[in-house]
């Protein structure tokens, strides 16, 4: 089949790439030539595990332009722009409708437009009713796929998906998508395939998101309740898990979600359940939650050394989560922001998000090129992201190379087991334990 997708982003490219693989025509489009530029040399725009490797294997089916003209003769265009929130929480679709004007303009033939963007519920609608009003000519379906990968594992969560969803509402536009998924649903990849309407598709994509983000919510108040209680997170959260309604995933305390998802989806949720008069207040207050934990570290380091002013601090792990360069909601920009307006000199360490946050705060705070030199003379560390290479860290050298050998570490992601920081020496402050 031949398929366009707009936007090269996480999910875009992702998509993109994993399309041609199983064999259809690609085109990725993308209004950011820089990022064309890169994937036309052979380079990706963003780190993604083996994603070099599979635009490799599927460049006989891959181009990427920024040449409008691309819409023509496709039989399905897929939208993967982005959808950021609003300032009032709502999902700015904007850029889903400057890439439907340029279908308008540049298709020429009957054809499926999938929106993979997460959306609000009666966008795919809207949509359809919005490019139908423009081109009685030929004929646009519309379906909803939505887009469950996680950045880190995009590749493998696309080839061996949880699930694929799609809403339509013709059996034509069902068909068409059947055959572009098809290979995904056979050996070695068996992904399961569910067909429904386009709202509850739209419906699948908030729901589960925002589930997932209680259940962090959830975790990181019983894990501050644990602290105050003298119990022990780690125990409580494996005690838990033995229960299958409740597993394993998704229980691990920490200082907030952030990423590209999780934050907008639920401001976005909760946006919509108000003005539908049917207010989500479990979200609601999810995001409050989370907005709080996201600045515990900071709390505790005030309440010890009370004034900031001149204070060495050392932030390791700058992306949202491991394995991504992605810093949309990082709980460590708020942290920096926050150690700025006290005065705090910040230095920062990240295996490879280090030059996206230089772009933003330039020659405010000082980038270390290895942990060793970032927590040199420091006064206090606070760990923001869970990198295997801070995970596996020699903690002696905390003692070896802090501030007169008083090693102060605020661990964010619990990456280190109390006893032995308590051991060393070393003033050790996780979440909940
Ligand atoms: N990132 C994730 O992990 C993830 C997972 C599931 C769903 N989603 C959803 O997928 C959507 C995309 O997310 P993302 O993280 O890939 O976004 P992104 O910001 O990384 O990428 C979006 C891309 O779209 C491009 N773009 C904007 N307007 C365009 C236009 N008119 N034509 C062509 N390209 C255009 C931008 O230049 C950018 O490269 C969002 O709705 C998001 O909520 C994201």
């Amino acid at each position: 089949m031949r398929v366009v997708v707009a936007g090269t982003g996480y999910v875009g490219l992702i998509t993109g790439v994993v399309l041609a693989y199983i064999g259809n025509k690609v085109t990725c489009i993308d209004v950011d030539s820089n990022k064309i530029d890169l994937l036309n040399n052979g380079q990706s725009p963003i780190y993604e595990k083996d994603l070099d490797k599979y635009l490799s294997l599927a460049r006989d089916n891959l181009s990427f332009t920024t040449d409008n003209n691309c819409y023509a003769n496709s039989d399905v265009i897929i939208i993967g722009v982005g959808t950021p929130e609003r300032k009032d929480g709502s999902a700015n679709l904007d850029y889903v409708y400057n890439v439907c004007d340029n279908i308008v303009k540049y298709a020429n033939k009957d054809v499926v437009v999938v929106i993979k963007s997460t959306v609000p519920i009666g966008t795919n609608d809207d949509v359809l009713e919005y490019l139908s009003s423009k081109r009685s000519d030929i004929n646009i379906t519309v379906a909803s796929n939505p887009e469950f990968l996680a950045q880190g594992t995009a590749i493998h969560d696309t080839l061996y998906a949880s699930r694929i969803i799609v809403g339509a509402e013709d059996d034509k536009t069902f068909d068409i998508m059947r055959k572009l998924y098809e290979p995904l649903t056979k050996d070695p990849y068996n992904v399961p395939y569910l067909e429904m309407d386009r709202r509850s598709a739209e419906m699948v994509k908030y729901a589960s998101n925002d589930f997932l983000a209680l259940k962090i919510s959830y975790i990181n108040e019983i894990a501050n309740l644990c602290s105050k209680v003298g119990a022990n997170i780690d125990d409580v959260t494996k005690g838990m898990s033995y229960d299958k309604r409740i597993g394993s995933l998704f229980l691990k305390p920490g200082i907030g979600y952030g990423g590209s998802c999780f934050p907008k989806d639920t401001k976005a949720l909760h946006w919509l359940s108000k003005i539908n008069d049917c207010e989500l207040k479990l979200v609601k207050d999810c995001i409050e939650i989370n907005k709080k934990q996201k600045l515990v570290l900071l709390d505790k380091l005030r309440e010890y050394f009370k004034s900031l002013k001149d204070l060495k601090v050392t932030i390791l792990g700058l992306a949202f989560k491991p394995m991504t360069d992605d810093l949309r909601e990082a709980p460590s920009l708020v942290n920096i922001d926050m150690l700025l307006d006290y005065n705090a000199n910040v230095t920062v360490y990240d295996p490879i998000a280090t030059s996206r946050v230089e772009k933003i705060y330039g020659d405010k705070i000082k980038y270390a090129k290895t942990i060793d030199d970032a927590i040199m003379n420091s006064d206090a560390v606070l760990i923001m992201t869970e990198w295997q290479e801070i995970k596996e860290y020699n903690v002696d050298n905390y003692v070896k190379y802090m501030n007169n050998g008083k090693a102060k570490v605020y661990d964010g992601r619990n990456c280190y087991d109390p006893k032995i920081m308590k051991e060393k020496g070393i003033y050790y402050y996780s979440i909940g334990r």
